[in-house]
């Protein structure tokens, strides 16, 4: 409340000063306009009585002279007349000036003086009056004086009145104001505020997450911005609270973020991390006028976070996205998350050329389709070779001078776009710990070995001291692709390399998904249910399947679509009552295999449609646009089956969102056996893709599941993704990797400086 008398008493002395001056100016005006009157009257009258009173002066008849003076004396407004003589003696005069005679002598005198007319105000008694003179003549000369008396009090009352008016105006309107701007402050401000205490104190007690309802204005945008990242924050921070003290209490040592923070902190002491990756884990992409940071549909984002926020660390990643320039400083680097800056990225431009060779080319026409082994023939370019090799450069000299200065720093290399960087960075940085991470799956010697440049892009992975893999088969394939393709010493028995002196450890770490207990349980997501979600798709359905991927010939989406046509086939009754939805958002779209096999799936899902859709029903809802982790949850959430059937895959990490998401312990999972998952998973329903009439038997298995058989299965896959989480990932590989044992350079000069021999174990 002191707010709002402070603001009405500052208003009341603003509204009064402002109306006192301009009273003062009024005031000032008219009193201007009333004088000129009653001088202009005095004129007037003043002239017409001199051309009467002169001959009878010259005559010196008083008698005549009193009568004028009386007849014009009582006049509106007119005090009287005086006439004197060159004595200034009363000739004749109005009674009632009679007590006034000396103030009368005093004003007639200048007129007589001078011989001219002459005014002036003054008071008479208590009356305000105007006291016109002017001398009279006879033969030519000053025989007397004419005075003229006006009440001018007028003048008096009419200022007062003025100043009395504004006075109560500026009252009134200060009233009026202060009113409004009460109502105003407790409507619209005062009200917010109390919601928004009211919201904290709940937000304290009771934990309500959803933010308050505040007036959609500007002035309230940051207050709701903040509120809702501090209910996230904190209903973030109970939830791993929760699940701290309820692991504790089961004695179980499951992962979580906030554990993976201490164990990095731990294992790194001081040392800084660097993450590369291509995909950057923060893109600015234009939105209206605006710019607006997104995160790439990635898993990786979720898992390696953690660990740069530990320890603050730096992410090089391509600057791919169309504001991604605007938005960095002098040295190309920002700090992220946009919301609550913890770490650094760091982006490296490549021009059109560089990218079309290093990405599209050589990563995507080359190794993509060479490690998935999924009949798409892999496109080997020398062109596409040197960018890719111009571009590993690129990024590791990026790296090197974001590392200039610091001491042991630890580089966590991803995927398939890198695999010269471990060579390059090691190098020069003898000193440093690096690990490489194989995404995709690495294929058995004879099909890696007809990639032309199989021998350098050994020798630059060879470079880490730790490559990394989903499951030890990659491993495996990737040993004896060196033992076949290198002259190098393979240690089988502790799965490590021996190169030119340098050991490099190969193990798998199985990649997961963050599991929360309580996902889905915050009412703030919870918007919306299957029924709705199904009706949203223009169906009826009483059974919904679903699958979620990149538009990738990998991903057995055409196959997935097979094994729907056959299931409908076998089984007529589920027509009109099952549904796919297939969530595919475009990838790649610039190589001409991803470009058509876009077309491919859409004509196969079209001509399913056609050849058993009906009035309101179709068998395949193809979502072909990017959907968000937030906007997949509900589909995983409703279906009654997920379909998982790459045809190749390292990890898929679909599988595992599904399981996590499904808190209700219902859902089946069919999954193809030719993924990474389908080995942690033993209790999903396990199909060969390009075994159509295998696939349709298992859509319908998993429909006409026993319930308790169903439940029983999903109870057992959630143990396992709960167990085995990507925090757990990030966990075992940023462990291996700190304590792998880092040979003794010769001499290794960072910063001009020259390093001690011994470099950490
Ligand atoms: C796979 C790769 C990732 C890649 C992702 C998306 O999962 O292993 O490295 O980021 O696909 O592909 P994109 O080419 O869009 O980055």
């Amino acid at each position: 409340m002191r707010i709002t008398f402070r603001l009405i008493f500052l208003m009341f002395i603003g509204i009064t000063v402002v109306a006192l001056l301009f009273a003062r100016s009024q005031v000032k005006t008219q009193k201007q306009e009333l004088r000129s009157e009653v001088e202009r009257r005095a004129d007037l009258l003043g002239e017409g009585l001199q051309e009467g009173i002169e001959p009878l002066l010259q005559k010196n008849s008083p008698r005549e002279m009193q009568r004028l003076v009386e007849r014009f004396g009582h006049r509106e407004r007119l005090m009287g007349v005086v006439i004197f003589d060159a004595n200034f003696k009363p000739e004749a005069m109005t009674t009632g000036l009679s007590s006034h005679l000396g103030d009368l002598v005093l004003a007639a005198r200048p007129a007589f003086d001078q011989d001219q007319a002459s005014g002036e105000y003054t008071t008479l008694g208590a009356i305000y009056a105007h006291i016109y003179s002017l001398p009279l003549h006879s033969d030519g000369n000053i025989s007397g004086t004419l005075v003229v008396v006006q009440n001018a009090s007028d003048i008096l009352t009419r200022s007062d009145k003025i100043w009395r008016d504004t006075f109560f105006h500026s009252l009134v309107q200060t009233l009026l104001i202060a009113l409004i701007t009460l109502l105003i402050v407790r409507w619209s401000v005062v009200g917010p505020i109390f919601k928004t205490a009211q919201w904290m104190k709940e937000l304290r007690t009771r934990g309500i997450h959803l933010p308050p309802k505040l007036p959609e204005e500007e002035l309230f945008k940051p207050l709701m911005r903040e509120a809702t990242h501090l209910a996230q924050s904190l209903s973030a921070a109970r939830a791993a609270a929760e699940e701290e003290a309820r692991l504790r209490d089961a004695s179980e040592s499951i992962w979580t973020e906030e554990r993976l923070r201490i164990h990095v902190q731990h294992k790194l002491k001081d040392r800084p991390v660097f993450v590369v990756s291509n995909r950057e884990p923060y893109m600015h992409v234009r939105r209206g006028k605006g710019v607006e940071a997104i995160v790439p549909a990635s898993g990786l984002v979720t898992a390696l976070e953690p660990i740069l926020r530990a320890c603050d660390g730096t992410w090089i990643a391509h600057g791919a996205a169309e504001a991604d320039h605007e938005t960095v400083d002098s040295h190309d680097r920002l700090r992220v998350p946009p919301d609550e800056p913890q770490y650094t990225l760091r982006r490296v431009w490549l021009t059109r050329e560089e990218e079309e060779g290093y990405y599209y080319g050589f990563s995507n026409e080359g190794l993509w389709p060479l490690c998935h082994i999924a009949h798409t023939r892999p496109i080997f370019r020398s062109t596409d070779w040197e960018d890719y090799q111009a571009a590993n450069q690129k990024f590791a000299g990026a790296v090197l001078k974001e590392m200039e200065g610091s001491n042991e720093p630890t580089v966590l290399i991803q995927d398939y776009h890198f695999a010269l960087l471990p060579q390059l960075i090691k190098r020069k940085r003898p000193d440093a710990r690096v690990a490489i991470f194989w995404h995709i799956p690495w294929p058995n010697p004879q099909a890696f070995g007809i990639c032309p440049w199989q021998r350098e892009l050994l020798d630059g992975m060879l470079g880490a001291d730790l490559i990394g893999f989903h499951v030890q088969s990659h491993c495996n394939y990737f040993l004896e692709t060196v033992a076949q393709a290198l002259e190098a010493r393979v240690d089988w028995e502790h799965f490590a390399v021996s190169r030119s002196g340098h050991v490099t450890r190969v193990k798998p770490f199985p990649i997961s998904v963050a599991f929360s207990e309580t996902a889905g349980a915050d009412p703030a997501l919870k918007t919306w249910d299957r029924a709705s979600l199904i009706k949203e798709l223009g169906l009826n359905v009483s059974h919904l399947a679903v699958g979620v991927d990149r538009v990738d010939y990998t991903k057995g989406i055409l196959e997935r679509f097979h094994g729907v046509e056959r299931f409908l086939d076998k089984y007529p009754n589920y027509r009109g009552r099952f549904t796919l939805v297939q969530i595919g958002a475009p990838s790649r779209t610039h190589i001409k295999r991803y470009h058509d096999f876009q077309a491919e799936v859409e004509a196969e899902a079209e001509r399913i449609n056609w050849r058993y859709g009906s009035d309101g029903w179709k068998p395949i809802v193809f979502l072909n646009t990017h959907h968000s982790h937030k906007e997949i949850d509900p589909y995983y959430r409703a279906a009654d089956v997920c379909l998982v059937t790459s045809l190749h895959d390292g990890m898929n990490l679909v599988a595992k969102e599904f399981v996590a998401a499904r808190t209700d312990e219902r859902g089946a999972l069919i999954l193809s056996q030719f993924t990474g998952a389908c080995r942690e998973l033993p209790d999903a329903i396990m199909v060969n893709p390009y075994d159509t009439e295998q696939l349709a038997e298992a859509i319908r298995f998993a429909l006409e599941m026993d319930p308790e058989d169903s439940a029983v299965r999903m109870h057992r896959m959630r143990k396992i993704v709960r167990e085995h989480n990507v925090y757990s990932w990030a966990a075992s590989l940023i462990g291996e990797l700190a304590d792998a044992r880092i040979e003794r350079p010769e001499a290794v000069r960072t910063n001009g400086e020259q390093l001690g021999s011994a470099v950490g174990a």
